[in-house]
């Protein structure tokens, strides 16, 4: 059936069934188109575009994160990381473009986006900033299991509540390493992000923590404090920001090489 642009506008598009077995095939297909809208957008300079597509790429990556699925990122890395490296400072414009409805998943890019600055800003090889962006994309896949009442709760949490949100770094080395195959140096930034220097982080409240698990860990509260609003806080400017995770420097939560070198990629 040929489908004009009337039948469309008036819905009368035919229903298109995939069968379960060939599921995992269609949705590589609609990955690959995504792909190439992102890399054209890439070469014509229109980085609106690339990150709205990036976000809708990894929203229906992040849907299920099953076998299989997280393993189109890789590609997109690639194109990301080779299109942005001769003009790394649109990163910054990238993780400023602001979107209507905050969520894990432009968290999630924001974070990568901020990460790949810091890479190039820092001489990173290729390759070493093609697996931090994804390992930065991918640290919060684990809270793809954890209840959405929770996760935007719009009060704070209670200790229980928190208890299960911490369970997201776990989730997430699992989904990243064993389901996904797709490397322990990626899974490590999800599984370290929320560590600290002086143990008081989680889940294992270690001190010694990967350069990936440190660096997408302050990456992650600069973005978050930055761009979160809650109805009991409000969003602060990067400088306030700033500030603030300096404080966490001086208690010996976060490196503090790392923190300036971020804070000079900021620039
Ligand atoms: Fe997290
Ligand atoms: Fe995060």
């Amino acid at each position: 059936m040929e489908i004009n642009e009337i039948r469309a506008d008036e819905g009368m598009r035919p229903r298109l069934y995939i069968q379960q077995s060939d599921r995992l095939e269609a949705i590589r297909e609609v990955h690959k188109g995504f792909n190439q809208d992102i890399a054209r957008s890439i070469e014509t300079g229109d980085v609106t575009t690339v990150k709205s597509t990036l976000c809708d790429l990894v929203a229906e990556t992040l849907a299920e994160p099953r076998a299989g699925m997280l393993q189109a990122l890789p590609g997109t890395m690639d194109i990301l990381v080779s299109g942005y490296s001769k003009q790394p400072s649109i990163l910054r414009t990238f993780a400023t473009i602001s979107n209507k409805d905050y969520s894990t998943v432009i968290h999630s890019v924001n974070v990568m986006a901020l990460t790949l600055s810091y890479a190039f800003f820092t001489g990173l090889s290729l390759r070493e900033t093609k697996r931090l962006g994804l390992a930065a994309l991918l640290h919060d896949v684990g809270k793809t299991e954890i209840p959405s009442e929770i996760l935007s709760a719009p009060r704070k949490l209670t200790a229980e509540e928190f208890e299960i949100i911490k369970s997201h770094p776990a989730i997430g080395n699992r989904l990243i390493r064993e389901i996904n195959r797709l490397g322990d140096d990626i899974a490590l930034g999800a599984l370290e992000h929320h560590e600290k220097l002086d143990g008081s982080g989680y889940p294992q409240g270690i001190k010694k923590i990967s350069f990936c698990g440190q660096l997408i860990g302050i990456v992650d509260c600069y973005e978050a404090l930055t761009n979160e609003e809650r109805p009991y806080r409000r969003a602060r400017d990067p400088m306030d920001t700033l500030k603030l995770l300096k404080e966490d420097v001086e208690a010996g939560k976060f490196s503090r090489r790392l923190f300036e070198k971020f804070c000079y990629s900021l620039i």
